[in-house]
């Protein structure tokens, strides 16, 4: 999706001037207080013009995320709030689009934030520039380089926990389409004296302490080193620590970049040993020897140190204490060895460390610059970038303040130069009448500095290179000879009559005043800084060391290429370094960022007026204000102008048709601004006074509130009306169904009063009838109910005495024949069940029913008896006939008949007419047989017994053997008068015969059998039937039976259990037969 461009402009929202060519006043307070403004707000960047000012926040600001990146990403210069990210859009929009050379040229004192500005810009044009393998890989390896030189450039000093120590300007280079092909560094003036003694509160370079508290056990090992810092004279102890900073991660850092950039893993390892070398120098320690010549010698105290070094380095040991102990002057064909003392012998320790380790700093940069450079030849672009040491002003400066401060005012200059260049360019470009502007040109500084005749450059030169004694001393004389009458040159001996009593100045020091002010420098180390001596003994002792990248670093040790000429001095080197540079940045557009800082504490939030005051004066940024604002202080291209300021003019708002240019034409004459505030360039419009453009402002805000108004007006009357009409719509649909609602509920409401109404009426219409017949009813009952009454009353008085007399016994009756018909009626449902022998029978309810209640309950049980009779047959009436009359016979008589009741009489158990061998006896036997059965005959001579089949037919009585079936006896059944037997439980029993019959005379029978009941009982009903005379029965325990002529007695004994339960008889004496029954 194509994002919605608006057009915003450097004016909007703005906290004090974005751009301070728009002050009004333009002085120094109002340059301060907009910064200061600007600062508490967060704003640390403030343009003049199109320069960037930077104040250093001194914490982390979310202004540089992607998205505000991807926000300046090809927007105008002053579309947007003032950023490093605008300017470095702009000039890598320039480089692109225009083919134009870049530099960004980034200045400020210590810890103002040029190495971050730096790094803010590369970061920007990497972040907008192609993207591609190959062009990633590039631009990591140039960001990568940075960490790699400020592990060994960078040191904390009191001003900057990570102050760059040497100058740097990189060239990044980009083929047509602005993608980066490679790039090209170079290093300026390394603080070398650093590396040696750190001032306090400071410390050496990173890379020591990285190494140390960075590296492995291993490694440590492998270098000879120890991690404690205190074992090392060149490491400060104070501050070894920095808050915030973690060594031993940047040594990972350190090591992970040399990587991306591409050093080998030998490389890295040689690095590592030339700074362990340069460490354990520090430790090598001299004692003095007097010899007899009375020359002073020295002698290194403890040769270990020594011996390691030369391990680590390949040089043979006795080489180098030697060079340590001797030097060695050649000159013409002579060679002249002097001993050197111990304050010589320190001198030269620290003279090769330094040149030791700054030898491997610019090693490092060219391996670098070999990685990074650009791989193809095609035409190149260029955006260069420089971050050099800030103008320095210390307690105590030197030489190397001194160079540092040369270097910054060749860059004023250059500013100065280049800045007026282009604003006077624009005016031709323009087609603009140019005014002359007055402003400080530091040249004449430059000129004392760099002359090369009696500059103070080439006098420092002149002096070393001098035969004779040599001091700083001789060297400030001098200097008081030649520039006393410099108007910015101060010393105390200055021969010039104006400075004769200035006391103000110390000895041996002398006072330049530089463009950013007046700095004194302590003449004391000039000559010999200068000179850079590195005695030869040394040189060609790391030449001839077995350390390859040593052995590189030291060429002029080599004794083949010996060079009599002494080699440049350290400024004349310097000097032309600056001079190429800035021939370089001649040739470049430049873009300038001018750093402040805002304390001296490196805290946040703090704005020290007097520091800043200071630095604004020395940056000359008023006098850049004043000369970016000489003429117009502002211009704008036409286009803008017009978009921004169109609606304040009827003929432009809102679309002005013809060219651009001619429509500011008209804006402006309808506005009446006067015509000497402003001018028409070829594409811009150029305003003179900042007052014109804040009243264009203020017109422009004004009429953006009338707009606003007005679009705010008609806004709300559409709204109002849209919504009116919205409303009047829904309102008549609401009225029209409200209103057929009412008229339905209205209707309703008539329906159902009428309703009511008329069931009302109807309803008294019916009470009213209803009244008449419920009136006319009552008459007719009333009639009726007299009548009634009286024809009651006469009857109860003609009845009256009937009445009276029988009530008592009808209401009894009545009474009674209810209980009684209740009684019938319960018992009809409690009635028992129709089992003869079921004894239950329902209680009785009253007393008065008793007889009732027993009779009833005779009559049912009959009643029931009856019905169980019906159910019996023919024969079953007969064997229950049987039982009757032997009930009748023998209940409750003798003790044996209860036994009897379950058996069923039988009869005939002997089956004679189906057993042959009664064949005879059946035969004999016409009549039906009643009995036939075995008994025993009791024999009354002794009481035995024999057993006789026992028969009975309707007339006789017969004994047969129950052998033969013989018939022994037979009795007719009208000669036997009585039967006797006992009341006890046996079988005995006696049958009496007529005396004088026939069968009489052998006797009466004396019988037992276990059919007793049975027999009897046949007997009886048969002789009954027979003789129609009952049969005599006679149940005593003592009966007389008839034997022969005489009577016996039989008689029954209870007790006498011998024979178990069987009856025993026996013979007693004549007359008695006792029968024991058990
Ligand atoms: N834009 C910035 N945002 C946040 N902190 C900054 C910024 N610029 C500088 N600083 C802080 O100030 C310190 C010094 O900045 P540096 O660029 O090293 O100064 P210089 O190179 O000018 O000596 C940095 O280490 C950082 O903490
Ligand atoms: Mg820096």
């Amino acid at each position: 999706m194509a994002k919605m461009e608006v057009k915003t402009s450097l004016l909007d929202n703005m906290i004090g001037v974005g751009d301070m060519v728009l002050l009004e006043p333009l002085n120094e307070e109002t340059v301060i207080n907009n910064l200061k403004k600007r600062f508490d707000h967060n704003e640390i960047y403030t343009y003049i013009g199109s320069v960037v000012i930077s104040v250093n926040p001194y914490r982390s600001l979310p202004i540089y995320s992607p998205e505000k990146v991807e926000d300046y990403r090809n927007r105008n210069f002053y579309e947007l709030s003032p950023h490093i990210f605008a300017l470095s859009d702009e000039a890598y929009r320039s480089l692109r689009d225009q083919d134009k050379d870049q530099c960004i040229l980034i200045t400020g004192e210590s810890g103002a934030g040029k190495t971050e500005a730096s790094k803010l810009v590369m970061s920007y044009v990497a972040a907008v520039c192609g993207k591609g393998a190959e062009v990633n890989q590039v631009k990591e390896q140039l960001l990568q380089s940075n960490p790699v030189l400020e592990a060994f450039g960078n040191a904390k000093t009191v001003r900057n926990d990570n102050s760059s120590r040497f100058g740097k300007y990189m060239d990044i280079e980009f083929d047509f389409k602005g993608d980066p092909l490679g790039g090209v560094i170079s290093n300026y003036l390394l603080e070398k004296s650093r590396v040696v003694k750190q001032p306090r509160g400071e410390r050496n370079f990173h890379v020591f302490y990285q190494l140390l508290s960075g590296a492995s056990e291993e490694l440590l090992n492998k270098l000879k080193l120890e991690r404690d810092f205190s074992r090392y004279n060149y490491l400060s102890l104070d501050s070894a620590k920095v808050n915030g900073v973690d060594d031993a991660a940047n040594f990972r850092t350190v090591r992970n970049a040399m990587q991306i950039v591409g050093f080998m893993d030998h490389e890295v390892e040689s690095v590592l040993e030339v700074v362990a070398a340069v460490l354990k120098l520090g430790n090598i320690e001299f004692k003095p020897e007097s010899r007899v010549n009375g020359l002073d010698e020295s002698k290194i105290k403890d040769k270990n140190e020594l011996k390691e070094i030369c391990e680590l380095t390949g040089i043979d040991q006795s080489v180098l204490e030697r060079a340590f102990s001797f030097r060695t002057v050649e000159a013409k064909q002579e060679k002249v060895s002097t001993t050197l003392n111990v304050a010589q012998a320190y001198y030269a320790r620290d003279a090769l460390a330094k040149n030791l380790y700054s030898r491997l700093f610019s090693w490092l940069v060219n391996r670098i610059n070999e990685s990074i450079k650009a791989q193809t030849k095609v035409r190149k672009k260029v955006m260069g970038v420089l971050d050099i040491y800030g103008f320095e002003i210390f307690e105590d400066n030197s030489f190397e303040q001194f160079i540092i401060n040369y270097c910054n005012e060749k860059l004023q200059q250059i500013f100065i130069e280049l800045t007026l260049k282009e604003e006077q360019e624009e005016y031709i470009r323009e087609d603009i009448e140019w005014t002359h502007i007055e402003y400080f040109n530091n040249a004449i500084i430059c000129d004392l500095i760099e002359n090369n005749t009696n500059g103070i450059l080439a006098m420092l030169d002149e002096e070393c290179l001098r035969p004779g004694t040599v001091t700083d001393e001789t060297f400030l004389e001098k200097l008081n000879q030649v520039c006393a009458t410099h108007q910015h040159f101060e010393s105390r001996m200055s021969k010039c009559s104006r400075f004769l009593n200035d006391t103000s100045l110390p000895h041996s020091c002398f006072r330049i005043q530089h463009y950013a002010g007046k700095v004194l420098y302590q003449v004391e180390g000039f000559v010999d800084k200068n000179n850079d001596l590195l005695y030869r003994d040394l040189s060609q002792a790391m030449w001839k060391a077995g350390h390859a990248l040593i052995k590189s670093l030291f060429p002029e040790g080599n004794p083949a290429k010996i060079n009599l000429k002494r080699p440049p001095t350290a400024g004349s080197q310097f000097k032309a370094s600056v001079a190429t540079l800035m021939k370089n940045l001649q040739t470049k557009n430049p873009n300038y960022i001018r750093c402040i800082k805002p304390n001296d504490k490196k805290a946040a939030h703090i704005f020290n007026e007097g520091l800043v005051c200071h630095q604004v004066r020395y940056l000359g940024l008023l006098e850049n204000v004043r000369v970016r604002r000489a003429g117009y202080a502002f211009r704008q291209a036409y286009e803008p102008c017009l978009e921004r300021y169109k609606m304040l003019c009827k003929q432009t708002w809102p679309h002005w048709k013809g060219p651009a240019r001619a429509g500011v034409e008209v804006l402006f004459n309808e506005l009446e601004i006067p015509v000497e505030e402003y001018s028409f360039g070829r594409s811009k419009i150029f305003i003179r006074n900042p007052r014109t453009l804040f009243k264009l402002e203020d017109l422009r805000k004004q009429r953006l509130e009338d707009l606003a108004t007005l679009i705010q007006k008609i806004y709300r009357g559409w709204k109002c009306r849209t919504h009116f009409l919205l409303m009047r719509k829904s309102q008549i649909v609401i009225a029209a169904w409200y209103r057929r609602y009412a008229q339905q509920k209205r209707y309703q409401q008539i329906k159902s009063s009428t309703l009511v109404i008329q069931s009302y009426i109807r309803g008294w219409k019916a009470r009213k009838i209803l009244r008449e017949l419920k009136h006319q009813k009552r008459c007719e009952e009333a009639a009726t109910t007299i009548a009634a009454y009286w024809h009651g009353t006469q009857v109860r008085r003609e009845y009256r005495k009937f009445f009276r007399a029988n009530a008592g016994k009808k209401i009894y009756e009545f009474t009674l024949q209810r209980i009684v018909q209740k009684y019938f009626l319960e018992m009809k449902n409690k009635v028992p069940s129709l089992s003869p022998i079921d004894k239950n029978w329902p209680s009785r309810p009253y007393l008065f029913l008793d007889s009732t209640h027993k009779e009833l309950k005779r009559i049912f049980h009959l009643w029931r008896c009856k019905k169980y009779r019906d159910q019996f047959t023919d024969q079953q009436k007969l064997i229950y006939e049987e039982k009757l009359e032997a009930s009748e016979l023998f209940k409750d008589k003798k003790a044996l008949y209860p036994s009897s009741v379950g058996q069923p009489f039988q009869g005939p158990y002997l089956e004679i007419n189906k057993n042959p061998k009664y064949k005879k006896l059946k035969d004999a036997i016409e009549e039906k047989i009643i009995i036939a059965e075995v008994v025993n005959k009791i024999n009354r001579a002794n009481g035995k017994s024999t057993s006789r089949i026992f028969l009975l037919t309707n007339n006789n009585l017969l004994l047969a053997d129950q052998k033969s079936g013989q018939i022994k006896s037979e009795v007719p059944l009208v000669d036997v008068t009585k039967v006797s037997m006992s009341s006890q439980n046996d079988g005995f029993f006696a049958v009496h015969l007529k005396e004088g019959s026939e069968a009489a005379s052998k006797g009466d029978f004396l019988f037992s059998s276990d059919h007793l009941i049975e027999m009897a009982t046949k007997l009886y009903r048969t002789t009954l039937s027979q003789t129609r005379q009952k049969l005599n029965i006679e149940i005593s325990d003592e009966f007389l039976v008839q034997f022969r002529q005489d009577k016996v007695c039989v008689k029954f004994i209870q007790g006498n259990q011998k024979n178990g339960s069987v009856p025993t008889c026996k013979r007693k004496n004549n007359r008695l037969l006792e029968v024991a029954v058990p």
